[in-house]
């Protein structure tokens, strides 16, 4: 029940800091260690390469996730949009582990991958938000992302939940190989939780950007760097699928290799820029698209920030930032919908769950 909310994807934003939570207490053993069945684990540390897969946001989520398995874990990954895998199908290594990524657990794209590598003997994870679905029932193992319902079209919760239970499962293979960090994911996951809080507090300040930014906008372009750009990438689909916008997110790189030719006098350009390594970098582009008439708006973190930054996030360790950049992002598409008046919970020729192919 949305209860006293308007809308079904205003509370799932809302509820983020408390799924943060839960996610904690059920991954939690006794000794704050990270509880994971044994087979699970046994099935990552067999495998020599990890293939995600999984579709829309959740393969946004699979982006950020092979970061965090590839930085802590030193296990090579890739990540796949279940509809090109079986034409673009990469070179397989010898032991493969297969994690699909999925909030229904019900997309047919994503099954239809399930069955093709099962067919060929391959091992295979499910990470998703429902118990008891297809791509749970047929995979060899299954993680649960205990988001609690999601019933807006616009996945959010999910994304995030997500996200956190790979970082669980990277730090996991870490600890399993021997390999040191510099890194309690239980304590910095409570750090997302109070941050995501405080910017789930700030709505008046998000509903004013999307008012000033979005209310009118034929476009939006979203550009970063590294991780960011990951997130960018989801503030895109965010964006486009609830309030129509056309909008696309680009790493900041690429902008002068062609994108940059889209921007004319008034184009919002949002910049997420909440990485030290590369805050000169994304800052000279947004400079850039300014020079060309851009208006831009700057999401930064306390450590990455600078004076008339439109958006200052609460730090957070740098592997997690998606999990806070996304909420502003999440509130943006959500007014920006809200002022076009759409259907916010349900946009048009759109269903929750994508059960053909
Ligand atoms: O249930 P799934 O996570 O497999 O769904 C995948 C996509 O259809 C889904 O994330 C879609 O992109 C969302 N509507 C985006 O908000």
């Amino acid at each position: 029940e949305k209860g006293t909310y308007p809308h079904y994807m205003l509370k799932e934003i809302d509820e983020q800091p408390a799924v943060m939570r839960k996610i904690i207490m059920e991954y939690q053993d006794e000794n704050d260690n990270i509880k994971l069945d044994e087979d699970v684990r046994h099935a990552v540390q067999q495998s020599d390469r990890i293939y995600i897969i999984a579709c829309g946001t959740s393969y946004h989520a699979g982006l950020v996730g092979k970061q965090m398995i590839e930085t802590m874990a030193k296990i090579p990954t890739e990540v796949h949009i279940a509809s090109e895998f079986s034409y673009n199908m990469p070179l397989l290594s010898e032991r493969p582990l297969f994690i699909f990524i999925s909030q229904s657990g019900e997309t047919a794209d994503s099954r239809a991958v399930l069955v093709q590598i099962k067919s060929m003997g391959h091992r295979s994870l499910t990470i998703t938000n429902v118990p008891g679905s297809t791509l749970s029932r047929e995979a060899d193992h299954t993680l649960l992302l205990h988001a609690g319902p999601e019933i807006a079209v616009a996945s959010t919760k999910a994304y995030t939940a997500q996200i956190a239970v790979l970082a669980l499962l990277a730090v996991d293979a870490a600890k399993v190989k021997g390999i040191k960090l510099d890194f309690n994911p239980i304590q910095e996951l409570g750090i997302v939780a109070n941050a995501m809080e405080t910017l789930v507090d700030q709505k008046d300040v998000i509903e004013k950007i999307a008012r000033d930014y979005l209310a009118v906008t034929r476009s939006c372009f979203f550009i970063g760097r590294g991780i960011d750009y990951y997130v960018c990438q989801e503030a895109a689909l965010k964006l486009k699928e609830i309030s129509y916008i056309q909008a696309e997110g680009f790493a900041g790189g690429e902008l002068k290799h062609g994108t940059i030719a889209l921007i004319e006098e008034g184009t919002p350009v949002i910049a997420i820029a909440t990485q030290a390594h590369v805050n000169g970098s994304i800052r000279s582009n947004v400079k850039e698209t300014v020079a060309r008439g851009a208006h831009a708006c700057i999401v930064s973190m306390e450590s990455t920030s600078e004076t008339g930054d439109q958006i200052v996030l609460p730090e957070v360790h740098e592997y997690l930032t998606p999990l806070v950049s996304v909420v502003p992002m999440q509130l943006l598409a959500y007014y920006a919908a809200l002022h076009r008046d759409c259907d916010v919970d349900k946009p048009r020729n759109l269903a929750k769950s994508v059960t053909v192919e």
